[in-house]
Formats: structure tokens, C-alpha cells, sequence
């Protein structure tokens, strides 16, 4: 499938040059593992801004050290930051450097090599999931079995409002996120070409996880 017959009302690719230059370095195969993690970290804030742009501000009053000014706050309490263990850790942990208030929910899934479907083992979330604005973390949206189940558990537990924030995406990840949850706006640096035949993205950067945390 070409990357022009996605549903393209659901997938935002953001282009930024610092982005894009950012994406360029942690794609390179000689980028060692402190330098990948310090990457996708950056790179998780950068998107950030991109993913909550339409976020609502209230109105509030603060005293400067010269007059009363009226200016805006968010809530940011309301936001649920979810990370797919292991490699969306290090995206959570960038984001909560820009959002240190946010709420934190896990999820542990991992792709089973033969059969390339998700396996869980482990979940934990924040109570108030009706009422918060969900973003889902992964740096690598493949086949999007473990975006698809991700999002599932999390409506099985009550969130309606829910993004996905990825960093490299294939068309087939994009076709089955949006194919099975509609509603969930994806947000990635890179739509890439295609997946070999054992689930890799190409061009793609390789094993996420193996490469944050040296595991390989
Ligand atoms: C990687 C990645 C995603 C998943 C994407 O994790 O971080 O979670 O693969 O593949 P999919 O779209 O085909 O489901 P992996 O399963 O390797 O687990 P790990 O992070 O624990 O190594
Ligand atoms: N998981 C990864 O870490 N990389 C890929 O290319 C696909 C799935």
C-alpha cells in the first residue's frame, strides 16, 4: 500500500527541520546507545508540542512584580502519558520533562518474534481515564499489533480521548491503527516504506528497544 492511500484525516506527520534533523541522527547506526536515548527523549518533547498544540488554557490571574495580568494555564493533571514498555519508557520520561504533572499509565507488551502479535504482561493506569486527554508512546509503529492492543486496553479501562505518538511509522502499522481505532489521531516524524520479513521497518532504525538499552 502507497503512503497516499492512508486515511490521512488520522495521521499527522510533523516535518519540522530539527525534527526531521534529529530523526536523521538516530537512524544512523553508529549513534551509540546514551546518544539514541538523549535523542528520543529530545525528540518526545519536540513532538509534544506538535501533538498538544490544540490543548484547552484557562484564564487565571497572576501578580507580576509590576501590575495584575490575566494569563492562561493548562491542566495538566488531565493528561495520561502511556508508555508501551519497553522503548515507549524513554519517550515518557522525555515528555515528563515538559509535563512533569502528568499522570503515568504502563503498558508491557512485546512482540512475539514467530507470529509478530503483541504478548501482554503487564498494565497499570491512572484511575481517572474518562476525563483525561490519553497519548500513547511508542517510538515504533510496525504491523501496530501493540498500538492496536495498547489502545484497546486502555478503552477496555475508560479512556475516550486518546492520541498516538510514535516516531518512525510503516503504512501497515498506520492502515492497522486507524483501521481498528478510527478515532485515534497518529502523530509520527517519518512515514517509512515498507516491513521486511521479520516485522522491521525500512529504512526504519533498527530494534527500538535494543538499542535504548543496549540489549543487543
Ligand atoms: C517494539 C516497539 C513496539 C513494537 C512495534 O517493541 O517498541 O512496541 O515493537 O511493533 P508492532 O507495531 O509490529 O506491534 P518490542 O515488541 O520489540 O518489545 P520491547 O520494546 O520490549 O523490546
Ligand atoms: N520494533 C522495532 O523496534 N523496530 C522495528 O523496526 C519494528 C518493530
Amino acid at each position: 500500500m502507497s503512503a497516499g492511500m492512508l486515511p490521512q484525516a488520522v495521521l499527522v506527520q510533523i516535518q519540522h527541520p530539527l525534527i526531521q534533523h534529529k530523526l536523521t541522527l538516530l537512524r544512523d547506526r553508529e549513534t551509540n546507545a546514551k546518544e539514541f536515548r538523549e535523542l528520543v527523549e529530545e525528540l518526545s518533547v519536540l513532538m509534544t508540542f506538535e501533538v498538544f498544540s490544540d490543548l484547552p488554557t484557562r484564564e487565571v490571574e497572576v501578580q507580576t512584580p509590576l501590575a495584575l495580568a490575566t494569563a492562561k494555564v493548562v491542566d495538566i493533571k488531565r493528561i495520561a502519558i502511556i508508555p508501551i514498555l519497553r522503548a515507549g519508557l524513554v519517550m515518557s520520561s522525555g515528555i515528563l520533562r515538559l509535563l512533569p504533572n502528568a499522570r503515568v499509565g504502563h503498558i508491557g507488551l512485546y512482540r512475539d518474534p514467530a507470529t509478530l502479535t503483541p504478548v501482554r504482561y503487564y498494565h497499570k493506569l491512572p484511575l481517572n481515564l474518562p476525563e483525561m486527554k490519553v497519548l500513547v508512546v511508542d517510538p515504533m509503529l510496525a504491523t501496530g499489533g501493540s498500538a492496536v492492543q495498547a489502545v484497546s486496553i486502555l478503552k477496555e479501562n475508560g479512556a475516550r480521548e486518546i492520541k498516538f505518538l510514535c516516531i518512525i511509522a510503516a503504512p501497515e502499522g498506520v492502515q492497522a491503527l486507524s483501521a481498528a481505532h478510527p478515532d485515534v489521531p497518529i502523530f509520527t516524524a517519518a512515514l517509512d516504506e515498507h516491513l521486511n520479513e521479520h516485522g522491521y521497518i525500512l529504512p526504519g532504525l533498527g530494534d527500538a528497544g535494543d538499542r535504548l538499552f543496549g540489549t543487543k
